[in-house]
Formats: C-alpha cells, sequence, structure tokens
C-alpha cells in the first residue's frame, strides 16, 4: 500500500515504485514537507521536523516548505489559503486534528484534517495515489463550520516543495493563438516565477503544467519534478525560491479578482493538481502523464476516427449540396467521421451575426440537417457538428431577446471580440437554455460527435444576478457551471464523443480533459508549424486526444507549400483528421491520401495508445523525428520529418528508443527498401535517413519478426 502513516514519528510516507514523498507535523504543529524524490526510508527523515528561526526578519524558515501555507502569523510564503472572516480579521491558526487513510478501488487516499484554532473553519488536504503510478493527486477542501461568512480570497490545490538541488531549471508551455504549446526554459532564483491565465479559460499564453529539474534532463534521463493542474479557468502556477534555497510550487485556481463566499455548512473543494518524479528525462515524465490521463481521467479508452471537418473548405458558406459533395470525397478516402464546422445554424454566414441562434438555416439546409446526415450515414460515416454555446452576437435573436444574459457591468459598454459577448451561464434560466438546445439538437438529430468550441476571453465581468458581495466569483462559477453541463449532456447523450476547442488550443488540462474525448491544439494546421505544437502539446497530453488535421497546400495562414505526404505525416503524428478542400484535390490527391489513411488506421493504436518517444526536435535540429512503441515492444512506427536541408548536409543515423535489444526487426518505409536489423543495432547506432531538401519526410515501420 502507498501511504503509511507513522503515528509515533507525527510522520506521513508516500511510497510508489518509483517515488517516495515524506512529510510530518514538527513541535510548532506546521505540516513540514521532508523529501519528494527517489525512494527513502521515511522513517529516517524524522529528525529533519523541526522549525528553524534565523533572524526576525525569517522567524519560521520551514515554513517556506509547509505542505499548504496557511496565511497568518509570520508565514509569508505563496499562500495555500488565505481568508476573511466575518469579523474582519485575516490570520489564520490551523491545527492539525487528525487523518484517515481510505481505499477506493486501486486508489488510497490520505486525507488530513486542520482546524483553526478560534473559528469555524476546517480544512481537509487531499493525497490520492494511484498503483502503478508515480503520481499523487492533491487538493484543498475548505468547510465553514461556524455561524458567519468566510471569504476565500486564496485557495490553492496544492504546493510541491522541491528541495536540495544546486540549480533549478523549470521548462513550461507559452504561446498565443495560431502558436499554442511552445516549450520555454527558465533557471529558477530568488523570488517567483509566474504562469497563469488571467482571461477567464485556460488559455493559449501559458498550460498548466510545469517540470521542474536541475538543468542537465534530457529526453531519456534526468530527475524530473512535474505537476498539471485540473482546471479550466484562471489559474495560476508560482515557482518560488526562497533565500534559503527552498523551492515550492503552488498552483490552482488563480486569486486575481477572485474570492468565493463560504456561507455556514459549505465545502469548496479546489481542483485536483496531479504532481509526479522521473528520472526517466522528459520522455519519461510525458509518458507517465499520457497513460495516467488515457487510464485516469479521459472519458474513454476508444481509438478516435478519422474525421473530416469542412471548417477550412467552405468557412461560413455551409450548404448542404456542397457538403454532399464533400463527404462523398472524404468517404472515398477513407474518413470514418464528417464533421459541419461553423455557420450551419442561425443568421451565421460569417462571424457578426448568429451565434446563439441554434436552430438550422433554413437557406442552407433546406430539408433540415437530416439530409446531408443521411448521406453522411449511408456513405459509411458518422457525422459531428459544431458548437459554440458559451457565445452570443448581438446581432441574434437570443441577444435581442435577453440583452441582459450577457457577462457585463451596467456602467460599461461591453468589449466585443470576434463581434460576440460571453452568456452569463450561471444564471439558471441560461444553463437552461443550453442545455436545452443542445438536448433538442442531440436526441432530433443522429450526431455522434460535438465539437464545442469558445472564441473569446472573458471581459467586463459582471455577474447579473448575483448580490455585489458575489461578484468576483465569476471566475470560478463559469468553470463550475461549464463542467457540470457537460456532465449532464454526458449523461443524458452517453454515446456522443465531445472534443474540446477554444479557438485552437485555449481549453485543453487536466480539468476540461475528464469530459473531452479530444482536444483541437491549434488553429493553425500548416504541417510545419504544428510539428512544434504538437511537440510541446505532446509534454503534458497524449497523442491520443492530440486532433491534427491535413489541410491545403499553400496553406490559408501562412502560405507554406507542402508535400501531401508531409503534412499527411505531420498529422498522423496525432489524430488524424482532414481540413482541406476535396473540391480541389486532383483524383491522384484523393487516391494518395487514401492510401495515407489506410496506412494510418493499421498504426493507430500505436500512435494513440502507444509509448511516445520524441527522437529529435526542430528546436534544435533541422530533423524532427518522434517514434512510437506498443507496450510489448514488437511493433513501432517512427515519423521523421526535415525541415531544410543545406550545405549538402546529411542526417546523423537517428537511434530509436523503447525496443527489445535482441530482438530482430523488419524495418519498413525506407527508399533504400526493407531491412533487418536488432533493437540493439536499431537504439544504439541507429538508421540512416536519405532526407533531402525542404519539408521531406518519411513513416518508417518496424516490426519484430518473432511475435
Ligand atoms: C474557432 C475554431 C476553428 C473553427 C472556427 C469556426 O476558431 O478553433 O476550428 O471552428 O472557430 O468559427
Amino acid at each position: 500500500m502507498p501511504i503509511t502513516v507513522h503515528d509515533d514519528l507525527q510522520l506521513f510516507e508516500i511510497r510508489t515504485a518509483g517515488m517516495s514523498y515524506v512529510f510530518g507535523l514538527n513541535e510548532k504543529g506546521i505540516l513540514q514537507h521532508l523529501h519528494w524524490g527517489e525512494p527513502v526510508a521515511g522513517r529516517d527523515l524524522a529528525h529533519r521536523l523541526r522549525s528553524w528561526t534565523h533572524s526576525s526578519f525569517d522567524a519560521e524558515v520551514e515554513r517556506e516548505c509547509e505542505e499548504m501555507s496557511f496565511w497568518g502569523g509570520v508565514g509569508y510564503a505563496e499562500p495555500g489559503l488565505k481568508v476573511r472572516f466575518a469579523d474582519g480579521v485575516r490570520d489564520l491558526r490551523m491545527r492539525f486534528d487528525g487523518y484517515l487513510v481510505e481505499t477506493e478501488g486501486d486508489l488510497e487516499r490520505l486525507v488530513l484534517t486542520m482546524r483553526d484554532e478560534h473559528y469555524g473553519l476546517t480544512v481537509r488536504l487531499h493525497y490520492r495515489v494511484a498503483a502503478g503510478f508515480d503520481l499523487i493527486e492533491r487538493w484543498a477542501e475548505a468547510e465553514n463550520t461556524g455561524s458567519g461568512d468566510i471569504v476565500l480570497e486564496q485557495i490553492l490545490s496544492a504546493a510541491w516543495s522541491i528541495s536540495s538541488l544546486p540549480r533549478y531549471r523549470m521548462t513550461h508551455a507559452a504561446g498565443r493563438w495560431a502558436g499554442e504549446y511552445q516549450l520555454r526554459e527558465t533557471v529558477l532564483s530568488e523570488g517567483k516565477k509566474t504562469i497563469e491565465s488571467r482571461r477567464g479559460f485556460t488559455g493559449p499564453h501559458a498550460n498548466p503544467w510545469f517540470a521542474v529539474d536541475e538543468g542537465g534532463a534530457d529526453e531519456d534521463a534526468g530527475r524530473i519534478w512535474f505537476g498539471a493542474l485540473g482546471w479550466s479557468g484562471n489559474w495560476k502556477i508560482v515557482a518560488e525560491q526562497s533565500s534559503f534555497g527552498i523551492v515550492r510550487v503552488s498552483g490552482g485556481i488563480h486569486d486575481f479578482d477572485s474570492e468565493w463566499r463560504l456561507g455556514p455548512g459549505e465545502t469548496f473543494a479546489a481542483p485536483a493538481f496531479v504532481g509526479g518524479f522521473t528520472i526517466g528525462g522528459f520522455g519519461g515524465m510525458s509518458r507517465m502523464l499520457h497513460r495516467y490521463e488515457r487510464e485516469r481521467i479521459l472519458p474513454s479508452k476508444a481509438l478516435r476516427k478519422v474525421l473530416y471537418n469542412s471548417w477550412e473548405a467552405t468557412a461560413f458558406d455551409v450548404r448542404v449540396e456542397d457538403q454532399i459533395e464533400l463527404a462523398r470525397k472524404a468517404a472515398k478516402m477513407g474518413v470514418e467521421r464528417f464533421v459541419v464546422d461553423d455557420g450551419w445554424f442561425g443568421a451565421r454566414d460569417s462571424d457578426r451575426a448568429g451565434l446563439g441562434d441554434w436552430t438550422v438555416n433554413p437557406v442552407k439546409f433546406p430539408h433540415g440537417l437530416g439530409e446531408l446526415i443521411d448521406e453522411v450515414k449511408r456513405l459509411g460515416m458518422d457525422f459531428g457538428i459544431w458548437v459554440e454555446p458559451e457565445s452570443v452576437n448581438p446581432d441574434s435573436e437570443l441577444y435581442r431577446r435577453h440583452p441582459d444574459w450577457v457577462y457585463h457591468f451596467p456602467t460599461r459598454t461591453g468589449s466585443e471580440l470576434r463581434n460576440q459577448l460571453l452568456l452569463n451561464i450561471s444564471k439558471p434560466e441560461v444553463k437552461q437554455y443550453i442545455l436545452d438546445f443542445m438536448t433538442r439538437l442531440l436526441s432530433e438529430h443522429d450526431i455522434a460527435f460535438v465539437k464545442w468550441d469558445m472564441n473569446r476571453t472573458i471581459t467586463e465581468p459582471g455577474l447579473g444576478g448575483f448580490p455585489p458581495e458575489r461578484q468576483k466569483e465569476i471566475w470560478i462559477r463559469h468553470v463550475q457551471t461549464l463542467y457540470s453541463i457537460w456532465t449532464e449532456l454526458r449523461a443524458r447523450f452517453p454515446r456522443v464523443e465531445f472534443e474540446t476547442c477554444a479557438g485552437g488550443g485555449a481549453r485543453i488540462d487536466l480539468g476540461i480533459l475528464r469530459f473531452a474525448d479530444q482536444a483541437w491544439p491549434s488553429d493553425n494546421t500548416d504541417a510545419l508549424d504544428r510539428l512544434r505544437i504538437q511537440e510541446g502539446f505532446s509534454y503534458a497530453y497524449t497523442p491520443g486526444v492530440m486532433m491534427c488535421w491535413v489541410t491545403d497546400s499553400p496553406n490559408g495562414l501562412n502560405g507554406r507549400r507542402a508535400p501531401l505526404s508531409f503534412r499527411f505525416h505531420s498529422a498522423m503524428t496525432g489524430a488524424l483528421g482532414i481540413g482541406g478542400n476535396l473540391k480541389e484535390w486532383t483524383d491522384a490527391e484523393i487516391e494518395e491520401a487514401a492510401a495515407h489513411i489506410a496506412a494510418y488506421k493499421q498504426i493507430r493504436p500505436l500512435v494513440q495508445q502507444g509509448l511516445q518517444y520524441r527522437l529529435s526536435s526542430f528546436r534544435d535540429s533541422p530533423l524532427m523525428a518522434v517514434q512510437y512503441v506498443n507496450e510489448a515492444r514488437t511493433d513501432s512506427v517512427v515519423f521523421a520529418f526535415l525541415h531544410a536541408q543545406q550545405f549538402a548536409g546529411r542526417l546523423p543515423a537517428l537511434r530509436l528508443r523503447g525496443l527489445a535489444a535482441d530482438r530482430l526487426y523488419d524495418i519498413g518505409g525506407l527508399p533504400e527498401g526493407p531491412l533487418a536489423l536488432h533493437g540493439s543495432t536499431l537504439m544504439h547506432a541507429g538508421i540512416p535517413l536519405s532526407l533531402r531538401g525542404d519539408l521531406d519526410s518519411l513513416l518508417i515501420r518496424i516490426r519484430s519478426r518473432e511475435a
């Protein structure tokens, strides 16, 4: 069992196959962190449980690595909990009041209870450990057991202490629309490095995960401490290094402009923040997160279907006859799901009108959606549809009927972004409106898939229907209501699959992935740019949910021309989709596409559910290469991409990973013809790559001779 409590020492020890996590109560009653890293004998650390004074300016240094910093007394580290009591007191004195260890299936959970020594406030710290993962899910929960309101000014999920490294390097993702998931590194020094979103959703500018290492970790080796937060609204992750060299990474719901009023008897639970440790470098970290997502987070284990989406082909000009023509071409290529994007409803001829009016446009679909759906089904595909339920165009019937349904301040003009405003979904009647139209849409039509979009940030966060003292709850309420709508819809329509999209990849995190079967990482579908975006994405998220489309050349965003094979190979490293204007594709292109799709179906389980190894990156090489291997190490696929060859340069042999050293593997896909090599040769001597020119690519299949 992973959790051991040493009552005699007041010491808590979590032990998984490759990791120990140890903390205890010191003589002042502080929950002091002691160790997170390679397995140790927890009891040995009991002697380190002691308070530590440096001077009157640093009176309780050990509070810098408190398991949860309760703001009060002489604690100055990033607070985990900061409250305001009804009488104006803003100081916490939380005392340990027992623990329990419980088992839920293959999960074990440690819950520590802390109570304020004067006020009716109980806090429970949760540590949940799944057998087989070197990961801990942590969150905090506050309960008002008194008689007055308690305002939570900041409640984070968890703080992860990392100690005794000579140097701390933090890796994280940065980005913007059309350039999401770009990897960044920063060396920490005294002070704070904060990554965050204050725009109402997860955001394209940063993503809620982090990795910390000593500076030398690479894809294959090195100690890495990492974490990912499950929250799709405003969040922050703060890496704080103290003057005493202690680093703690705290994270959770952002406190910016945020408060939560806890009435008597009420409880607030912060979202889970999962933390893990590996000695296997960034590749080891990613593979652990991918498996964790597949096994513990995602709503289904089903393979993603090869889809066609007509957005880039027809934009808002969605007409039944064009869609049918596209569907016929898609079916010919082997596509399994046909998706109609924006533009099928209301007066939606551009992004200026119609959002909010979720009735089928009678000009575009004179006989209803059924005509298209029937044809799609007849062609052997299933049907999917786009919605953006949280948004409204001022030029819509919905807005004309209910101008007060949007977030706004009565004395301010609302900022329109993409000509739209956001609905105050926490109003019961607005939430009901969304549930009703979605229920109608999904029960009146044979729809297998919903792409749920959200194309703007929250501004003027006035929460109509709530009193002034609850206005700052908007950021949390929006996410809670969104989650409850998805929960309800998934329960009502268990066979419908959902995609999370927010103008590309602006709402992808472990929170929304509990409800979403797949994710749209970026509106940038240029095959070269996408490789960088997909690489960053794969640091934290499984390629099994990463939707990638093959679109037209030249690309609509940047005019880049890329061979069809390069575009396919780039998209085949995740869950494959097609998004080009098939009406313009030649018969030869359709035929080539059909061959790529057929090849993809063969390797799909490897890509979506296998072990991913990033072999080479455009960040430091003209070569990008990524490999997928099955658990049995008998089957593998490698994708290699050359950006630009220069000076008649030759690429070094590509060394593979994850194979069985003694096995003989058949290698297909090399222009030089088939080869048979041993795993040891493939991993240590590598295979030569004859990629040439610009944007050249290869799909190499590696299969063990023996079963
Ligand atoms: C967003 C999405 C796109 C597409 C458009 C439609 O930008 O990310 O994929 O659905 O909206 O308006």
